[in-house]
């Protein structure tokens, strides 16, 4: 049982004090009524020995706001005014009983006694429904253990939290899904794109497939086969160019052999012989396409070519040697800066072939009178730089990429002027793809062309 004692009395306080400590009572003091009031508020008391007369508030005012504060401990009330008038008023005051002092402890201690037996049996009744709670003393209704006008508070509070656990949940989930998706996303990246990498050049290329055989793997594994069906029917069609153009070969020689005699033979009429001399030159032209074809499509089928040591020097005065004529024909001035001993490994034949290729062109779109400077040198990084200039009537700059495709000829009119079939600069460009190389063209309408070839000296593509 815990009491407390309001006493500006310090002896009175200490002895008090003293006597119920004996009698087994926890004891609490309050020299002055805002010392009171405060440990009131702050404790639960079962009984206040409460002075009258204190410093700072009375002990009646104490009293006052005890009960209007819902605070019900029975209340002793100790003072020296002993009249009747002090007494109806401090028990009109809420004070459940008083003593004059001086008094006699083993009285004072019968009345605490007294009091506290009847505050027992005046213990708070509550009544309960669901939460809902009625203390029947104090006629106060809680719920939940909260009086029922503090719920507002409650419910802001508790939607308060709501709104902010739902957020952090919110924000959580967010965070977490995004996790999850980019691990489930990341296989299905990755065959995205091995896919994109996959393309006519690099058919051979296949996804990995995982070690489960989960969807992905399936995915994988179809998107795998579908490619084997791709390569498989790539394939057919460059071999079927192939053979084709092979099948061609024999029949175009064998019916040149036959015009080219037939044109020589005596007694011709004049008439005829010129359209064979036509049919022939037509002959020679499907011959040379023929052959473009047949190299074009064999070219595709490889991935490297021949490797052995190739003197670029060499390579390109022997071409430029067997054009000589034509040169000297169209009057056409060749400025060469080549430097010596440049050596790739490479395949001498193909090699010879893009020089051909290349120095038909420069030749065939020139004009009489023209130029064609021709310079070969050594680059840093073990690279050799070709490079072909010509006049001429240029490239105009939309066409320059795609000079390089299979039959693609700048202006209609220069194929018929020329007779070119639009397949050279392709297998150029193959060619040194397959030496592991590049090869691009400056030009312009009416400019100087400059092909330029870079070539590794010793990888090979
Ligand atoms: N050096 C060059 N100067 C100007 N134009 C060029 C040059 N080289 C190529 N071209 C243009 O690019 C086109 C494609 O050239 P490519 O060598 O591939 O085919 P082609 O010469 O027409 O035929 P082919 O070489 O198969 O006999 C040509 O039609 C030509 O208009
Ligand atoms: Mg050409």
């Amino acid at each position: 049982m815990q009491i407390l004692v309001v006493d500006d009395d310090l002896d009175l306080l200490e002895e008090l004090t003293h006597v119920l400590q004996e009698e087994k009572y926890k004891v609490d003091t309050a020299a002055d009524g805002e010392q009171a009031l405060d440990k009131l508020f702050e404790h639960l008391y079962d009984i206040v020995l409460l002075d009258i007369m204190l410093p700072k508030i009375d002990g009646l005012t104490v009293l006052k706001e005890m009960r209007q504060n819902q605070i019900n401990t029975p209340v002793l009330m100790l003072t020296a005014k002993g009249d009747v008038d002090d007494k109806i008023k401090g028990l009109d005051s809420g004070a459940d009983d008083y003593l004059a002092k001086p008094f006699d402890m083993a009285e004072l201690m019968a009345r605490i006694r007294a009091l506290l037996r009847r505050s027992g049996e005046n213990k708070d009744i509550h009544l309960r429904i669901d939460a809902i709670d009625l203390n029947t003393k104090t006629r106060q209704v809680t719920k939940v253990g909260k009086p029922i006008e503090e719920l507002d508070e409650d419910i802001v509070e508790l939607i308060q939290s709501i709104a902010v656990g739902l957020l952090a949940t919110t924000i959580f989930l967010v965070w977490l899904s995004y996790m999850i998706a980019g691990k489930v996303l990341k296989p299905i990246r990755t065959i995205n794109s091995l896919a994109r990498e996959i393309n006519d050049k690099t058919l051979n290329k296949r996804i990995p497939l995982g070690e489960h055989q989960d969807e992905l793997y399936m995915l994988a594994s179809s998107l795998n086969q579908m490619f084997d069906r791709l390569q498989y029917s790539f394939q057919r069609q460059k071999e079927f160019i192939a053979s084709a153009s092979h099948e061609l070969k024999t029949p175009i020689t064998l019916l040149l052999i036959f015009m080219e005699g037939a044109i020589h033979r005596e007694n011709l009429p004049a008439k005829f012989r010129q359209r064979l001399i036509r049919h022939t030159d037509i002959l020679r032209r499907m011959r040379r396409l023929v052959k473009n074809l047949l190299d074009l499509s064999i070219l595709e089928l490889k991935d490297s070519v021949e490797s052995e040591k190739v003197c670029l020097f060499e390579l390109v005065q022997f071409v430029v040697e067997e054009y000589q004529e034509v040169f000297a024909a169209k009057k056409i001035n060749l400025e060469l800066d080549l430097t010596t001993d440049v050596n790739i490994v490479g395949d001498r034949e193909r090699l010879q072939r893009c020089l051909i290729n290349l120095v038909d062109n420069a030749l065939k779109y020139n004009v009489d009178g023209g130029e064609i400077k021709i310079k070969l040198f050594e680059e840093e990084d073990d690279k050799v730089h070709l490079s072909l200039f010509n006049t001429g009537p240029g490239i105009p700059r939309d066409d320059l990429e795609r000079v390089f495709e299979q039959f693609y000829r700048v202006e209609k009119s220069r194929s018929i002027q020329y007779g070119g079939s639009g397949l050279g600069l392709c297998i150029v460009k193959r060619i040194i793809e397959l030496h592991g190389g590049k090869i691009y063209i400056e030009s312009e309408q009416g400019a100087w062309t400059r092909v330029h070839i870079i070539l590794p000296k010793t990888r090979r593509g």
